[in-house]
C-alpha cells in the first residue's frame, strides 16, 4: 500500500490496494489510520459491486439507513443519480434534478440526521461526457487557518441544522416536499475534535440554518462567512471521476459538493455513509 498526494493541504491516493481484499485484520487498521490523518481517501481501479461495497463500509463504522422511506431493495445503498425508477432521465427542471443541484451547496453529509455521518464511500458507476465533478475542502486546513480570536468563539458555538435549509436555498417547492422534513431540528458544536489525532475541524454544512444565542440573520451570515473561508480557491480539491474510482472521506472534516454536468446524460454515483459513533468523537460535538 503506497500513499500519493491528492493535495498539499489534505487528500491521499491509496495505491496497491483491492478494497474487496481488505479485512479488519488485513490492510484496514493502515486504510483507517490514514483517513484519520489525511480526512480524504482516493482509490482507483476498484471493481465494487453493491455487496462488496457494503462490506468494505462496515469496516469503518455502522452503515447508515439512507432509504429516506424509498422501498430499495437495499436501504444502505444511497445512488446519487438522475437515472430514475422506470429508467428515465430527470427532467432538468424536476425536482429530482433539483435535488441533485442542491449537492452543489458546501456541505457534509447527514448534518441533518440525529446520528451524523462519519464517512461516505463514494464510487463511480455511471459517467457523464464532461463535468459532475466532486469538489472537496479540508475543514481541518481552514480551521489552522482562522485567527485565535475566531476559533475561540467558535468553539463555544452550537449550530443548528436542517435538511429543508439547504433545499430552500435552491427551491421553496423542493424545500416544502415532504422529505425533507422527516427530522427535528440537530444541534451540533461549530469544532468537531479528532480523538486519534488531536485535531480539531470546523463542523459546518450548507444545512447549517443558525448558531444558537445568535439572531438568525446574523448567524447566517456568519455561517456563510465560515465556509467561504473554507472553501477559497486555492482550498479545492476537485476530482474528476475515472470509471473504477472510490472516494472515501471524512465527514467531520471535510466539505464536499457536485460540480453541473450535461443533465440529459446519466451521472450515477453509488454511495453509504457511515454513522459517527463515540469512538468517533460524536459525544464531543453534541451540546
Ligand atoms: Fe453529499
Amino acid at each position: 500500500m503506497k500513499l500519493r498526494p491528492l493535495h498539499p493541504r489534505f487528500g491521499v491516493e491509496v495505491q496497491g490496494v483491492d478494497v474487496r481484499t481488505v479485512t479488519a485484520d488485513r490492510l484496514y487498521p493502515e486504510i483507517r489510520a490514514a483517513f484519520e490523518e489525511h480526512s480524504l481517501l482516493l482509490f482507483r481501479g476498484q471493481d465494487l459491486d453493491d455487496a462488496a461495497h457494503l462490506r468494505f463500509g462496515a469496516l469503518f463504522g455502522p452503515v447508515e439507513d439512507r432509504s429516506m422511506g424509498r422501498n430499495g431493495p437495499e436501504p444502505r445503498m444511497d445512488n446519487v443519480t438522475n437515472r430514475q425508477g422506470d429508467g428515465t432521465i430527470a427532467a432538468t427542471d424536476s425536482l429530482h434534478t433539483l435535488n441533485l443541484v442542491a449537492n452543489q451547496l458546501w456541505h457534509t453529509d447527514s448534518t441533518f440526521l440525529p446520528v451524523p455521518a462519519l464517512a461516505n464511500l463514494l464510487a463511480a458507476r455511471v459517467l457523464p461526457s464532461s463535468g459532475g465533478e466532486t469538489q472537496l475542502v479540508s475543514t481541518r486546513a481552514a480551521w489552522r487557518d482562522l485567527s485565535e480570536d475566531l476559533k475561540a468563539r467558535a468553539r463555544k458555538m452550537v449550530l443548528r441544522h436542517r435538511l429543508a435549509h439547504s433545499r430552500q436555498g435552491i427551491s421553496a417547492e423542493l424545500a416544502a416536499l415532504p422529505a425533507m422534513h422527516r427530522w427535528d431540528d440537530q444541534l451540533w458544536r461549530a469544532v468537531w475534535r479528532n480523538p486519534v489525532t488531536g485535531d480539531e475541524a470546523l463542523y459546518v454544512a450548507s444545512h447549517a440554518c443558525g448558531v444558537e444565542s445568535m439572531a438568525v440573520s446574523e448567524g447566517q451570515a456568519f455561517i456563510a462567512d465560515l465556509i467561504a473561508s473554507a472553501t477559497r480557491p486555492e482550498m479545492i480539491y476537485s476530482h474528476a471521476w475515472q470509471g473504477g474510482d472510490l472516494l472515501v472521506w471524512d465527514e467531520r472534516a471535510t466539505l464536499h459538493r457536485g460540480l453541473p454536468w450535461p443533465y440529459a446524460e446519466e451521472r450515477t454515483l453509488a454511495s453509504i455513509c457511515i454513522s459517527a459513533q463515540d469512538i468517533d468523537g460524536l459525544a464531543q460535538v453534541s451540546p
